[in-house]
């Protein structure tokens, strides 16, 4: 036998009954447990015939047991109908209750440098005082463990009044969750849509975030289930688009721009970031070489209607920090680290803006079969 009942049990504890917000297991939910070679059975007691849940709790116990013990496994999960005390259910508290502003970076194209500028942005916002949370949502390509020197790094899980919580790793004074401490970067790929989008509402909803000013949500590219998952979850205060100057980037950062400002969806666009604006070769400080094109997301901005927040160039030095897992907004007197702290004022600014004229965003409610492209 791989697993003791113990374990699985403990496991379990990571299923949450959405109207309760409690775990199966303090709910008393699973029965039965059997568990032979590369298979679990149990029984799952739902209060009524009619738990609207009842489905999807199954489907999750699955997910979970073999995400977090084993790919292969086999799950059997009986339901089974007993009634509950109403005591035992009430209202699920918000998500990320602590978290004053909620800012997401996106961008049309993957590769235009939204995992670098959500990085450097975190920090850059950091060393202005906030308290600051970075939450790689793009869990199908993960880069903070490496932009933050954590590829090892294993988040552990703590436990307060009966409820799991998962710990984020704290690195130059932000905390941080990704998918990649949990699977290595290329496996992510490989990864089945719900399991994703499971682990990434995981990471929102039981992510031990505490307090924070700021929590800067790198998004996956594109316009996808993610964003929809996202949104559905929490309430985002505004995003930022990134681009880079060129044609094809342009086109796809402006899908990104509507799916935002789109009436079911409306999250506020706090502004666009050029990146990769232009080339200064360190041998020629001078001169810059406009490589993908003149000002195009500065005239995206212009015709959208929406802030344009820096123009950031191509330089190695970015690249390189990086890599190497030391963003460049922590050398506060780099040139490039002084346009990520006037970037970093930039989103302040705007954020204050926002939370003045508009009202929280709400999460959005849509049918299940609604869908966040805008076309
Ligand atoms: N302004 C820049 N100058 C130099 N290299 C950059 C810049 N922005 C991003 N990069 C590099 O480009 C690559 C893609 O950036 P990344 O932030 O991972 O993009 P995305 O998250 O949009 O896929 C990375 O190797 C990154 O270091
Ligand atoms: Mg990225």
């Amino acid at each position: 036998m791989k697993f003791n009942t113990e374990k699985v049990l403990d496991t379990l504890k990571l299923v949450k009954h959405p109207e309760s917000g409690k775990s199966i297991i303090e709910l008393g939910m699973v029965e039965d447990m059997e568990i032979n070679d590369n298979q679990i059975k149990f029984k799952l007691v739902t209060k009524s015939s009619k738990d609207p849940f009842a489905k999807s709790l199954v489907k999750a116990c699955e997910r979970t047991l073999q995400f977090y013990l084993d790919e292969k496994l086999e799950v059997i999960v009986e339901t089974k109908v007993k009634h509950f005390e109403a005591a035992a259910f009430k209202a699920p508290s918000r998500p990320l209750a602590g978290v004053k502003n909620i800012i997401g970076v996106a961008s049309g194209k993957g590769g235009v440098g939204k995992s670098t500028v959500a990085a450097n942005l975190a920090i850059a916002l950091a060393k202005t005082g906030a308290k600051v949370g970075l939450l790689d949502a793009d869990i199908w390509g993960p880069s903070v463990p490496q932009m933050f020197d954590l590829v090892n790094a294993k988040p552990v899980a703590s436990q307060e009044n009966g409820k799991t919580w998962i710990e984020p790793i704290e690195k130059y004074g932000i905390k941080l969750l990704s998918i990649g401490f949990f699977v290595e970067a290329d496996k992510a790929l490989i990864w089945r849509g719900s399991m994703a989008t499971n682990a990434l509402t995981q990471f929102i909803n039981d992510g031990n975030w505490g307090k924070l000013d700021y929590i800067i949500l790198d998004m996956p590219p594109g316009t996808g289930d993610i964003h929809l998952t996202l949104v559905q979850n929490i309430g985002i205060t505004g995003v930022v688009i990134v681009s880079t100057p060129q044609e094809v980037a342009l086109a796809d950062a402006r899908k990104g721009v509507s799916m935002f400002q789109q009436k079911d969806i409306n999250v506020p666009v706090l502004g666009l970031v050029e990146n990769m604006a232009y080339f200064t070769p360190a041998e020629l400080p001078n001169n810059k070489y406009y490589i993908f094109g003149k000002d195009g997301a500065k005239r995206l901005a212009e015709t959208m209607n929406v802030p344009l927040l820096a123009q950031i160039p191509l330089v190695q030095g970015i690249m390189e920090a990086g890599e190497s897992g030391k963003p460049i907004a922590l050398q506060t007197d780099h040139p490039m680290g002084i346009a990520f702290k006037n970037l970093a004022a930039k989103v302040i600014e705007q954020t204050e803006i926002r939370n003045r004229e508009f009202a929280p965003t709400k999460k959005v409610e849509m049918n299940p079969n609604a869908s966040c492209s805008t076309k």
